[in-house]
């Protein structure tokens, strides 16, 4: 007798009313297929149910189980979430069969234990794997996005209810995610904000959108915006971390001279010398040079590619010190100065501001998290079967990317999305700028400590992102090392297996378009390339994700601190720009309405969340590697007691590395 146990999912529409039946598959044979009897609450949400078949002969080790579904009298064939299942031999011993998936029709679930392919498989686990991942490369294929962007999944219209359904929300995500659209949008129509293309005639009232929803945040943004150490510690903890740099020579096309920052440095040093004291750093949006400029209320709207110098100073704050709103330098091209008047130097930095928006959104956020989060989990559907480790170990950090960037696809920066009613990037703009920096993207620059280190950035005091990001990256790293060591016992392994490498080259191939000045690896030969390569893939996915994404409300509700579009040209003189010109040259009421309600629905996870290092679905089963998870755990927790308790000192923590508060995965 084989006692079973089978689990169904917990999500709300995890329950089928099919008949369910099943094949136990062991090394000496498999049993005759056995209906699993039909009873009502066999296999609604969250059951566990138990029952016992007779097989009358030895099958052995068990490999693997297969589940079929039929239809029940006259009820359609529904499609069911199984969890898992465990059988019991008749000598005692556990099998345990992770699944985690909807059934359609049929499947083969192979036992728990990760299996690198090796010579010694047995030809049934190989037969298994290879039918599992052809199925896989029919429901997931790919396309292309736009010229030049990552390939993206090919499905009708980019509409999220055409994804293959393991892809999809579950119910209770959609129905939070659906509310909370519905209901923000709701009170941007009712308060007559979406119908006004007018100017904003005094900037406090910006505060009347901002205000629909609240942030603790938002508040202390609305009254900072204007200092200048504010404006610099943007650049270490605010949404875009990665954008600044070292600089140890001012660029030839940035012609600021020691005179014009001698009133910011002081009578002490000079430019020169805190150039060679590593205290000025750069900030250059080149990336949005050349880029097409939406039309918004019938208004051209306006992008520029400025250039920022800022300096570490005697009191270690960043401080901006000069900038210059184009990428070529002349007479029409002030470079502006905090010693400018308030209003030339205020508007100065809401250019500069509403550049790194856009950079922030195209290419931090949706480039280096969204779209490439996307092809690591097509890669791993249609390249590692469910019995493999590296599936086991990374399929937790896909959960719902591909709904979400579906859904970004179409209401974001899709044709009438937000980014068309709001940004200057809507309407052609973003895919210009993705292929720009696609140019730029280098696995360096994937790698927290190698992009650090690029960018000069080691030893800058106060830069959170780097701090707590390094932390979490060396507990991943290490967690990631022990599940490697684990299951490859040599260098020759991860060389020889195929399934790993045809994962590796197809990321290179659909992700990276082939780009092998990138230096982005398109095979790997050892358990070290492994290693930081997955440490890269599960980082982007969750802390990198949060870093980018959970401040967007905190820092852009109030809109002059990051305006995702400008109605006028950059000011091409000194001493003309008033507080009515800067009200011109920000967005309308309504885009700012557009623009803010999206970003609220942005910066809240819908609910069914998961955080960093929670795995509820065992799919490892083995021993070993559980203690590993655990270890990870612990690691995690103590890191975010740490953030917690330094955050509370700070007028403006930074929680969006605490990993309490990162997803798992890319989901929103
Ligand atoms: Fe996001």
């Amino acid at each position: 007798m084989y006692r079973l146990k089978v689990a169904t999912g917990t999500d709300l529409a995890a329950s089928t009313c099919s008949n369910v039946s099943i094949v136990l598959v062991g090394v000496h044979g498999e049993s005759e297929i056995h209906k699993l009897p039909h009873q009502w609450n066999n296999f609604i949400s969250g059951a566990v149910t138990e029952f016992n078949i007779a097989v009358n002969k030895d099958l052995g080790e068990l490999l693997m189980v297969k589940l079929s579904m039929e239809r029940y009298l006259n009820f359609p064939l529904d499609p069911w979430y199984c969890n898992y299942v465990t059988v019991t031999c008749p000598k005692d011993q556990l099998y345990k069969f992770p699944l985690y998936q909807w059934i359609f029709k049929s499947v083969e679930i192979p036992e728990g234990k990760g299996v690198v392919i090796t010579k010694n498989i047995h030809p049934a686990l190989q037969q298994q794997r290879k039918l599992e991942l052809e199925m896989n490369r029919e429901t997931h294929k790919w396309k292309v996005y736009a010229e030049g962007a990552p390939h993206c999944i090919d499905v009708t219209n980019d509409d999220p209810q055409n994804l293959p359904p393991n892809d999809q929300y579950s119910f209770q995500k959609l129905a939070h995610f659906g509310s909370t659209s519905y209901s923000t949008g709701l009170e941007v129509k009712l308060n007559g904000y979406a119908l006004n293309a007018d100017s904003w005639h005094i900037l406090e009232d910006i505060k009347l959108v901002s205000s629909l929803r609240r942030s603790q945040y938002s508040d202390i943004v609305s009254k900072i915006w204007k200092e200048d150490s504010f404006f610099g510690s943007q650049y270490l903890n605010g949404l875009n971390p990665t954008m600044i740099k070292k600089c140890v020579q001012v660029p030839g096309n940035f012609p600021v001279t020691d005179h014009m920052v001698a009133q910011s440095l002081g009578a002490c040093t000079n430019l020169q010398k805190e150039l060679q004291n590593g205290h000025i750093f750069l900030a250059d949006y080149e990336v949005l040079q050349g880029v097409p400029t939406n039309t918004i209320n019938e208004k051209p709207q306006y992008i520029a590619a400025p250039m920022c110098l800022l300096w570490k100073n005697p009191q270690d704050q960043l401080v901006p010190i000069a900038i210059q709103l184009s990428q070529t330098p002349g007479t029409n091209v002030p470079i502006f100065l905090p010693s400018d008047s308030e209003y030339d130097w205020v508007l100065a930095k809401i250019w500069v501001r509403s550049a790194d928006v856009q950079a922030h959104e195209a290419d931090t956020h949706l480039l280096h998290t969204h779209l490439l989060a996307e092809v690591f989990s097509i890669a791993s559907i249609r390249h590692l079967p469910m019995g493999h480790p590296v599936y086991k170990l990374i399929i937790p950090h896909f959960r719902y990317t591909l709904q979400i960037n579906a859904l970004a696809r179409t209401r974001l920066i899709g044709p009438g999305g937000v980014f068309d009613q709001a940004s200057v990037t809507g309407k052609g703009g973003i895919p210009v700028i993705i292929k720009k920096a696609m140019a730029e993207l280098t696995y360096s620059r994937l790698c927290l400590p190698d992009d650090i280190k690029g960018r000069g950035m080691e030893h800058i005091p106060n830069y959170l992102y780097r701090d707590d990001g390094m932390k979490i990256w060396a507990a991943m790293e290490s967690f990631v090392s022990n599940i490697i060591n684990y299951y490859y016992t040599s260098d020759e392994m991860v060389k020889e297996d195929p399934e790993l490498q045809a994962w590796v080259a197809e990321i290179f191939k659909e992700g990276f378009l082939q780009n092998k000045s990138s230096e982005v690896p398109s095979s790997l030969g050892t358990r070290d390339s492994l290693i930081k390569y997955l440490t890269m893939v599960i980082f982007r996915c969750s802390a990198q994700h949060a870093a980018v994404n959970s401040g967007q409300f905190d820092f852009y509700s109030w809109m002059p601190n990051g305006p995702m579009t400008m109605k006028s040209p950059p000011p091409s003189t000194k001493g003309v720009t008033t507080m009515e010109t800067i009200l011109q040259a920000l967005p309308d009421v309504n885009s700012t309405a557009a623009a803010i309600s999206s970003v609220w629905l942005l910066s809240n996870e819908p609910m069914d969340r998961r955080h960093l290092g929670e795995y509820p679905d065992e799919r490892f089963t083995e021993k070993t590697p559980q203690i590993f998870i655990k270890k990870f755990q612990q690691q995690l927790s103590e890191i975010s007691k740490c953030i917690q308790e330094r955050n509370k000192t700070m007028r403006l923590p930074y929680p969006y590395l605490d990993p309490n508060q990162i997803e798992n995965s890319v989901s929103i």
